[in-house]
């Protein structure tokens, strides 16, 4: 009989587990074997990160949504969401802020805004490249063709993160209208890494209906997909959306999966995301303790963040503000770890 200190230890050295024994582990509430597990996951990411954090400045640039994803609180249905969109100034500025407190990573972050085309959001990541040559320029804009994922990083951009949401096609069915799969998610990420983007993919905690079996399918899917970056974090409902109702995941499942998933990934990017900060005070630096490395503050103008409300009392200041960055090394170095002004790409 495996206890579950010897099954941690078994994904350490193999980085991969059946199904039933993730699913253990998933389940598993023992506090000193979760401790076991956060400091295993820690001991790997100080191996090859170090105790350094990567930091991404996040531009959220318009919350304009062609979906209706049944949980996001910008689904085109919500109406009593406040839309904008920034000009290519305003992103600009944002990106100039960025750069000169220090961050080497943009992320443009957006819903499916059809205004967008490639022929307006072409010149917009041509201009960042020229001007930020040695950032790097994230995009986060949803499922688009394979066309423009190739026009996207020809005219300069290196990563992409999509999230899977999950890798059970039924639970993606419940989470998501008809006109949106599964299946083209996964052409979109494997598109995506064809291209030669380092990928992120990931998935909510406890969103409705899943099960410790979805979870234990999403890690087999890490497993297989290999991806640079993965994005985890808890669900928490939003008000005007039809999942309102629903019971929001917990910071310690975020957590529990965040050093599962260094586990299984050594060298994986692994954001200590804003929705762990929303759902617990000092979330944040226990997803760094447990094995997260990336932290990406909002360096969207103010009443740009207060309108990208995803789910409810989503944070936009204090630490998540890019601004308050001194404030966030602080925080970091209190419990040992570095802010470093990097690009953060993945290590091979
Ligand atoms: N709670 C938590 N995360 C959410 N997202 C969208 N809505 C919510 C919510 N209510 C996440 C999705 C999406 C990412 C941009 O934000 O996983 O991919």
């Amino acid at each position: 009989m495996n206890n579950i200190f010897t099954l941690i230890d078994k994904l350490k050295a193999e980085r991969t587990l059946p199904k039933e024994e993730y699913i253990r582990l998933i389940t598993c509430t023992d506090p000193d074997a979760l401790e076991y597990l956060r400091q295993t996951a820690d001991t790997v990411r100080k191996s090859v990160y170090g105790n350094t954090v990567y930091i991404r400045g996040l531009v959220e640039f318009t919350n304009y949504c062609k979906n209706d994803c049944l949980y996001c609180g910008i689904r085109r249905s919500n109406t009593a969401a406040l839309r904008f969109r920034l000009t290519e100034e305003q992103i600009l500025d944002c990106a100039e802020e960025g750069y000169r407190l220090g961050f080497r990573t943009i992320v443009l972050q957006g819903g499916e805004d059809p205004h967008f085309t490639d022929a307006r959001l072409i010149p917009i990541v041509q201009t960042l490249r020229n001007r930020f040559p040695d950032c790097a320029i994230t995009l986060s804009v949803g499922e688009r063709s394979r066309k423009s994922y190739e026009a996207l990083f020809a005219a300069g951009a290196n990563r992409f993160l999509l999230r899977h949401e999950t890798a059970n096609a039924c639970h993606y069915a419940k989470l998501h209208p008809e006109e949106l799969t599964l299946a083209n998610r996964m052409r979109c990420l494997r598109d995506l890494r064809d291209i030669g983007y380092q990928v992120g993919c990931g998935f909510m905690v406890g969103s409705p209906w899943q099960t410790a079996e979805h979870i234990a399918e999403d890690l087999l899917f890490l497993g297989e997909f290999k991806p640079h970056m993965v994005g985890i974090g808890p669900f928490i409902p939003h008000r005007d959306t039809p999942f309102r109702d629903m019971a929001a995941g917990t910071a310690e499942d975020t957590i529990k999966l965040l050093s599962t998933i260094r586990l299984i990934l050594p060298n994986v990017l692994l954001p200590a995301t804003t929705a762990l900060g929303t759902i617990s005070p000092n979330g944040r630096e226990r997803g760094i303790l447990a094995g997260a490395n990336v932290i990406m503050p909002n360096l969207s103008p103010s009443d740009a963040r207060e309108k990208y409300m995803l789910y409810n009392n989503k944070l936009s200041s204090g630490d998540e503000a890019a601004e308050n960055l001194a404030h966030l090394k602080q925080s970091m170095a209190a419990i040992g770890y570095e802010i470093v002004t990097d690009r953060g790409d993945y290590k091979e």
